[in-house]
């Protein structure tokens, strides 16, 4: 499904990402672990077309995307949840929603449909359905940027630390949410630093140190043979 293959990212003349490689099956749950800096969102940004690759490759279904925008690579299936989490605070949760589907403005039927099926999957957001976005908890407003990332339909939902600052009962509840997705077949790419999690819900896990993967393994065999802690620690 996806394939990353030596890539590179740069920043001027920090090499944030060195010659990455992974990939993720059809209906596989990767995670991408590393501390603070390792280069977790450059991988997975460079993915989503927001950065451009210094070298190396990204393939979608055997297809080549490695110099697509934003645009095209969610028009090719992949939407992407970035760490900022922005939701329109003045709209409704439905209004975010259908924001969502903008790659798909002609078909009204198939986005409404998408819409209720998204807002009966998840409860929280149908009760807060005509609340302005802003007014919902960082948890919630978490939520409704994962919900209104899978309005585009996407084949591949990357997450960039979707746990990130929110209370432990409210990351239960983001994981039951990524789970569920993952129960349908969806292909799903997980950026976090909260490994155990991560690794609670991943079929295969990568951990990233220093622009590099520096191992990579099923998620039982990474949450054995790493120090996990280490991971929260610098380098
Ligand atoms: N816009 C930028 N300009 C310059 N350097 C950057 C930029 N964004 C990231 N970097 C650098 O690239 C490296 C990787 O950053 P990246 O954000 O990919 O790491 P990360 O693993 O996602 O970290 P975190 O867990 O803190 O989100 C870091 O050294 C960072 O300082
Ligand atoms: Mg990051």
């Amino acid at each position: 499904m996806l394939e990353v293959n030596d890539l590179e990212v740069r920043y001027g003349a920090i090499r944030a990402v060195r010659g990455v490689s992974l990939k993720a099956d059809t209906g596989e749950l990767v995670a991408i672990l590393g501390a603070n800096g390792a280069g977790k969102s450059s991988t997975l940004m460079c993915i989503a077309g927001a950065l451009k690759a210094a070298g190396g490759s990204i393939r979608l279904d055997g297809q080549d995307v490695t110099s697509a925008n934003p645009e095209k690579m969610v028009r090719a299936g992949v939407a992407t949840v970035p760490e900022t989490r922005d939701v329109f605070p003045d709209l409704t949760v439905t209004e975010n929603l259908t924001l969502g589907s903008y790659t798909r403005r002609s078909d009204r039927a198939g986005v409404t449909e998408d819409r209720e099926r998204m807002l009966a999957l998840f409860p929280r957001l149908a009760e807060r359905a005509a609340q302005p976005a802003g007014t919902l908890s960082g948890g919630e407003q978490q939520m409704l940027v994962i919900a209104r990332a899978m309005m585009s339909r996407p084949k591949v939902l990357l997450l960039d630390e979707p746990s990130l600052g929110l209370a432990p009962v409210i990351v239960d509840q983001i994981f039951e949410m990524i789970r569920t997705l993952k129960q349908s077949g969806l292909t799903i790419v997980l950026v976090e630093q909260n490994a155990r999690k991560a690794l609670s819900v991943a079929d295969r896990a990568y951990v990233m140190r220093l622009g590099k993967i520096a191992a990579s393994g099923t998620a039982a065999e990474i949450g054995a043979a790493t120090d996990l802690s280490a991971l929260y620690l610098g380098g």
